[in-house]
């Protein structure tokens, strides 16, 4: 595997991407600073399409930094009703007509399947920017790109997931990229009815990958080298008592993490509600500033590697 191997590749699943994939992406994001800081064009003349037919601030507006950072330009649709979707235009008609103005897509959508279909129908590839709560690749590559910085190594690390792991794409994406390192240790943290899906835990244990489920956040944090915080998605349930039931079932607090090992990074995809008290704001433990920025980088990366842009 090299460079080259990533020229016109879409990113629809982590479980597309190799151990050996990884290294790739990352020694590339560990170059993009030196792009930001030089005049260097490496993607002049290429066109990134954003198309979020669902609410983004950081991924959209990270993407798209990403691009003008290398040189290229954006075009966007920011508002599904914005766009002829609204007037029934299907999915794949859709991306018939986007891959006519731009290079590459980074796409976010509500429905599982929806990125993969893309890809399916599109002659530039895409890049899965969320699909419904099922996938979001990009996103675990900054979130391991994170923690890797923060850490050194995942490998015999206890990571805590805490919150939606039903329907959290961030978690199961995050989930099958440490599932690629060894003697990782996961705990999955949430009430009965957000627990991780059966599919995910059975891959889990073919992959050999240790992993506990629990109910208690407090019980945890002693154990653990790194915690990943999330939101309860209200959007995502079909029933808004049933979030009403579970919605405030986690706040992490600086007192909480008193209890920790030491300095732990606390990451968390954001927007966040309430289940990361801004007093942990200004502590060692909040990495979740980070991650945006980092986010760059590993956007800058991809986009860098898909359309052959070359680093010196
Ligand atoms: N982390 C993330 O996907 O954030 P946005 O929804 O703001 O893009």
């Amino acid at each position: 595997m090299s460079r080259k191997s990533f020229l016109g590749k879409s990113i629809v699943s982590i479980k597309d991407l190799t151990r050996e994939d990884l290294d790739i992406i990352f020694e590339e994001a560990d170059k993009m600073e030196q792009i930001i800081k030089s005049n260097k064009k490496p993607l002049d003349g290429k066109i990134l399409a954003a198309l979020f037919m669902e609410p983004s601030t950081r991924t959209r507006l990270s993407f798209e930094a990403a691009m003008h950072h290398l040189g290229g330009s954006v075009i966007t649709v920011s508002d599904p009703k914005s766009s002829s979707a609204v007037k029934g235009e299907s999915l794949s008609d859709t991306i018939r007509t986007v891959e006519n103005y731009c290079d590459i897509i980074a796409i976010r959508h509500p429905l599982e399947g929806s990125a993969r279909l893309a890809a399916e129908f599109s002659r530039v590839p895409i890049l899965n920017g969320g699909s419904g709560a099922e996938e979001h690749p990009t996103q675990a590559l900054l979130d391991l790109y994170t923690l890797l910085k923060e850490l050194k190594t995942v490998e015999g690390k206890s990571i805590a997931m805490v919150g939606d792991l039903k329907y959290g794409r961030t978690i199961h994406s995050l989930a099958y990229i440490l599932s690629k390192y060894n003697a990782v240790k996961l705990y999955f943290v949430s009430p009965p009815s957000l627990r991780i899906k059966a599919e995910i835990k059975n891959d889990l244990k073919e992959a050999g990958i240790e992993f506990h489920e629990v109910e208690s956040l407090s019980e945890v944090i002693p154990l653990v080298d790194a915690i990943y915080m999330t939101r309860i998605q209200k959007e995502r349930f079909p029933q808004e008592a049933e979030y009403e039931k579970v919605k405030d079932a986690y706040v992490l607090t600086k007192e909480l993490l008193t209890f920790a090992k030491g300095p732990i990074p606390v990451l968390h995809p954001l927007p966040r509600v309430n289940e990361i008290s801004y007093d942990v704001d200004d502590t060692k433990h909040a990495v979740y500033f980070k991650q945006m920025y980092n986010g760059v980088l590993v956007r800058m990366a991809l986009l860098n590697l898909i359309l052959g842009g070359e680093v010196k």
